[in-house]
């Protein structure tokens, strides 16, 4: 009976602990969250959110430059309090067109580590995921393996792919290597890269790894997240291709493996800041993390949350270690670069 009062007595401890974490519980209020993501998973998570709150999420779903740009055009009547997109480089980009404000707050440094956020609060990591080498086990052998600055020797010649230079995944890569080495350096790297391709780059992600699988290439550069919708794919050809590919985590003994973030960051305009930043604390929280996260089979971004079971399985890694932002600043000299080399 006392074990039972005591039972009872945490549990009520705990679940109003949970509900004042977020405060406002049974207001009237509600936000406009402005995301690229559409995963059934996350709508409970919004739920999730109300029902501690009592603050009501209304989402407007978009591909994230058609966000940014209807923010943009929108201006200061812009109904939208919460951003969410992928890359940093484009976080940075809509930091750049004034489209978030600076925000901090105790729970989001405590779960955001810095690694993973602008430099001037403007914007949040939400999840992470890493840009790798996938390869096929067959004709690679694993030896062969070490840092994309190798990618450039004349043995990968004709063995490799990756999508287009106007995809700003790459463009983040690139970025990074022009933070790392410098524009010269980088600038031979990338041309070094684009003399080993396989073929002119096109199609996204996955069709890299679809490729690599028909032996179009032996290596592609892509992210992890892909390799994991695939293995759960409806497409039975896509999980083969997932069963039939490895991964690797280049630069593990030097610079670590190039990540990137998706991210949010509150509105410039946003009429109901605390609002939204309780939904940004809210995502970040070991209670929302692990399956925000796994809905894109992305790592969690706060540290005290484990990532899915496949991942793990991946193996940990060391990650590049430039701030995030860099990504962003340095895109305008990625781009040009990449064309001037004949990177398609
Ligand atoms: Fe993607």
């Amino acid at each position: 009976m006392k074990k039972t009062i005591l039972t009872l007595v945490i549990f009520f401890v705990s679940t109003t602990l949970t509900a004042c974490q977020f405060g406002n519980v049974g207001s009237d209020k509600s936000i406009t969250v402005y995301t690229e993501r559409h995963y059934d998973t996350d709508q409970l998570l919004y739920d999730r959110f109300t029902e501690l709150t009592g603050i009501k999420v209304n989402l407007i779903r978009d591909e994230a430059d058609k966000l940014i740009t209807r923010m943009n055009n929108e201006g200061e009547d812009s109904p939208a309090d919460v951003l969410i997109i992928a890359d940093a480089g484009r976080l940075h980009r809509a930091k750049e067109m004034d489209l978030f404000q600076s925000v901090t707050s105790d729970i989001l440094t405590e779960n955001v580590p810095n690694h993973y956020k602008d430099t001037n609060n403007f914007w949040y990591g939400l999840t992470m995921r890493a840009r790798v080498f996938v390869y096929h086990p067959d004709r690679v052998n694993v030896s062969e393996l070490s840092t994309y600055e190798d990618l450039t020797d004349p043995k990968w010649k004709g063995r490799i792919i990756t999508r287009t230079s106007t995809n700003i995944y790459n463009q983040s890569l690139m970025s990074s290597m022009i933070e790392i080495m410098g524009e010269e350096a980088a600038r031979a790297w990338a041309t070094g890269l684009v003399q080993n391709f396989a073929r002119d780059p096109q199609g996204n992600d996955r069709d890299q790894a679809k490729a690599v699988v028909s032996g179009v290439a032996d290596l592609a550069i892509m992210n992890t997240y892909y390799i994991g919708r695939m293995l759960n794919s409806s497409d039975p050809n896509e999980v083969i291709v997932g069963e039939t590919v490895r991964i690797f985590f280049p630069n593990q003994n030097t610079t670590g493996t190039h990540i990137n973030v998706s991210g949010a960051g509150v509105a410039k305009y946003s009429q109901n800041v605390d609002e939204a930043i309780q939904l940004i604390e809210f995502l970040t929280s070991e209670e929302a993390q692990r399956s925000y996260a796994d809905a894109n089979y992305e790592y969690p971004i706060n540290p005290s949350v484990e990532p899915h079971a496949l991942l793990k399985s991946w193996g940990s890694f060391n990650v590049q270690d430039i701030p995030l932002s860099k990504l962003g600043e340095h895109s305008v000299l990625a781009i040009i670069i990449m064309n001037e080399i004949g990177w398609k």
